[in-house]
């Protein structure tokens, strides 16, 4: 989505506008602060000619500044691979960035922070994948973007949480591996009625059982931390509140929420929708940013769980990523063109899934 504020250069106008999104989540005095940073930011990027895309999980006075895209993980990797700028600034974690730089080797693509991992990305490497394509010749991967280059690069198609289903209903095959998410594959194997295996974790399983899908024991740090207790006890106290799960929690939880999807979807399923009142079950500055750009809506918070690698990318990091052009991200090209081969196979298959 094409943002409004990206072009604002004037530290005073930059003010206003945030003021006039955030005032009810962001204290005063942080807001000017950063109405200071975000315009120096804006000025800069025109004169460089570079592109910021922005994580739905950035933080609220980041994500209603300085991005002239914001979205989930499968509209920043389209409008990466649609931008004639010289840079793309990529506000949002390493594998994003990767994803940018595997659709763009010719462009400089900067990531603010290189602190800024995740733990699905961590959960799995190409030698992996590799053992699991041994083990199961012939089977097609389905690689959820949330990993590094090299694992994509071993991968026939990618995935978003977006486009899982979809992507597997796509594949000519009866089996398939689903890396490297646990929860997501759960989650598409019973939306897809396949039976699914996790032979690293049970063994000697698939010699023994009937299996369609086969799993990895990859978790998201932030979305395993949601239990169906929680949203009991929320529903005991607001029995009208709408639940929204990201399709990384649990299938208990994502079963027993009102809604599934990514985070543009959970987002536009607040905007259109009148609930009294709504809980996300995600990164926790998503319900600010939906609170800053819906006043009417009501966003309930359970608790504060913030994504400790999308917490990394700030206004102060983003302007020196600019004015120092840091940190580079780079893929060598061997594994930069298998992989981009999996992103654009995923790309061709349409715009969003059905839940969008
Ligand atoms: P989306 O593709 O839904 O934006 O998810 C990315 C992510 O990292 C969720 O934790
Ligand atoms: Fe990775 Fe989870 Fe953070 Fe998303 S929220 S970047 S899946 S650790």
């Amino acid at each position: 989505m094409a943002t409004e504020t990206s072009n604002i250069t004037d530290p005073d106008d930059m003010y206003r506008a945030l003021k006039a999104k955030l005032s009810d989540v962001v204290p005063d005095a942080e807001l000017f602060y950063k109405s200071r940073l975000a315009a120096q930011i804006n000025r800069l990027k025109q004169e460089r000619n570079a592109v910021i895309l922005g994580h739905n999980y950035m933080e609220p006075a980041l994500f209603h500044s300085i991005p002239d895209f914001v979205g989930d993980s499968l509209e920043l990797s389209r409008k990466a691979a649609q931008t004639d700028k010289d840079i793309i600034v990529f506000c949002g974690v390493r594998f994003m960035a990767e994803t940018a730089k595997i659709l763009n080797p010719s462009k400089t693509v900067l990531i603010p922070s290189r602190r800024a991992g995740c733990s699905l990305a961590a959960s799995i490497t190409a030698d992996d994948v590799r053992q699991l394509k041994a083990k199961y010749p012939g089977v097609p991967v389905v690689t959820y973007v949330n990993t590094y280059a090299d694992v994509k690069a071993e991968t026939d198609i990618c995935c978003t949480s977006s486009n899982a289903v979809m992507v597997v209903n796509s594949l000519d095959s009866d089996k398939v591996i689903f890396l490297p998410d646990e929860y997501l594959a759960r989650n598409v194997a019973r939306e897809t009625g396949k039976r699914i295996i996790f032979p690293t974790r049970e063994p000697r399983a698939d010699d023994e059982l009937e299996f369609d899908m086969i799993g990895w024991h990859g978790r998201c740090e932030v979305h395993e931390k949601f239990t169906v207790e929680d949203i009991r006890n929320i529903r005991r106290d607001f029995p009208d509140v709408a639940i929204l799960a990201h399709p990384e929690c649990s299938p208990e939880v994502v079963a027993e929420a009102d809604f599934s999807g990514s985070t543009t979807a959970m987002m536009k399923y607040v905007e259109r929708t009148q609930a009294p009142r709504y809980l996300l079950l995600t990164e926790c500055s998503m319900a600010d940013n939906i609170a800053g750009a819906n006043p009417d809506k009501e966003m309930l918070r359970l608790c504060s769980v913030r994504c400790p690698h999308m917490n990394e990318i700030t206004l102060e990091d983003t302007l020196l990523a600019l004015q120092k052009r840091q940190y580079v991200v780079d893929v060598p090209p061997d594994i930069r063109d298998r992989a981009r081969l999996a992103v654009e196979r995923m790309i061709a298959i349409g715009p969003v899934g059905k839940k969008d």
